[in-house]
């Protein structure tokens, strides 16, 4: 496995090659990003991780200067795995001047739910993942539907650009207790973690509710939000959406339901897919 610091390297390394897999990640890696590995690794070509913690979608209260940066301990995982290629530009590399072009995506998906509480953060998303598709060139890329909201509006990205990229959509790592894989885990106390099941807990409740025949959104929404809020948590939204769009739901159409709460001074986000 080669690894590259700068665009050109980059360049140089898949000079001729049109057949290449990405996985972009800010690093820190657990099971659920090696998974978007391995579905890379299945589309034959040369596969390339990307590891680059992206001020642009951090805002400035947020965790940019204390996000684990583990290189050395996140290129051993990504050899075994069978990654061919890890690009871990600095901010000197990636940007080299400060970037005046940015990427807004459309604010009907972006400033919703996410964008909603973290205003300004799928522009710093879109911007460099734009930009990181411009250095590896890939055929096919790899995000985790952990971040589904992020999934979507790289899709609508891709498509609006016409960018020749199949996004590929992988599923969330969950440990065996529930809790989705998520590199902020580890800002988690020891209790905090035992707690932390509960997120993917209330999501289940829905599923469940919603099998049984409940429609009443709202209520399913606020239960979960004044549940978790009971517990201690903060949460931000509990969201039942259409899947295609995130727009509001409606009966018979894929629903999803999304949730982001702190629980402590760690946010986490979930989300199921509803049958
Ligand atoms: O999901 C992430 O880790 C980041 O948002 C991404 C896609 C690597 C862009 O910085």
């Amino acid at each position: 496995m080669r690894i590259v610091h700068s665009v050109a390297e980059l360049r140089q390394a898949l000079a001729g090659q049109s057949n290449t897999a990405f996985v972009p990640t800010m690093g820190n890696l657990h099971d659920g990003h090696l998974s978007l590995v391995k579905l890379a690794r299945e589309r034959g070509g040369p596969v390339v991780a990307s590891i680059f913690v992206n001020r642009l979608q951090f805002a400035p209260h947020e965790d940019f200067d204390t996000y684990p940066r583990t290189l050395e301990r996140d290129c051993g995982l990504l050899a075994l795995a069978g990654c061919d290629i890890v690009f871990a530009p600095s901010e000197k590399d990636l940007y080299p001047e400060p970037q005046g072009y940015k990427l807004h995506p459309p604010a009907e998906l972006a400033d919703i739910l996410e964008g909603h509480f973290r205003p300004g953060f799928f522009t710093g998303v879109c911007t460099v993942v734009l930009k990181l598709f411009n250095c590896v060139q890939p055929r096919v890329a790899v995000f985790g539907k952990k971040d589904y909201q992020q999934l979507m509006v790289i899709r609508r990205m891709v498509d609006q650009l016409a960018l020749p990229i199949e996004i590929v959509g992988g599923e969330t790592g969950r440990a065996p207790d529930g809790l989705a894989l998520s590199s902020r885990n580890g800002y988690l106390s020891t209790a905090e973690r035992a707690e932390a099941v509960q997120l993917s807990a209330a999501l289940r409740r829905i599923e469940a509710a919603v099998r049984a025949g409940e429609r009443d959104w709202a209520r399913l929404e606020a239960e979960a939000m004044s549940g978790l809020a009971a517990r201690g948590w903060k949460p931000d939204y509990v969201a039942i959406r259409r899947r295609r769009d995130l727009g509001a739901p409606a009966d018979g159409e894929p629903l999803v339901v999304l949730a982001a709460a702190k629980l402590g001074s760690t946010r986490l986000i979930d989300n199921l897919e509803l049958a």
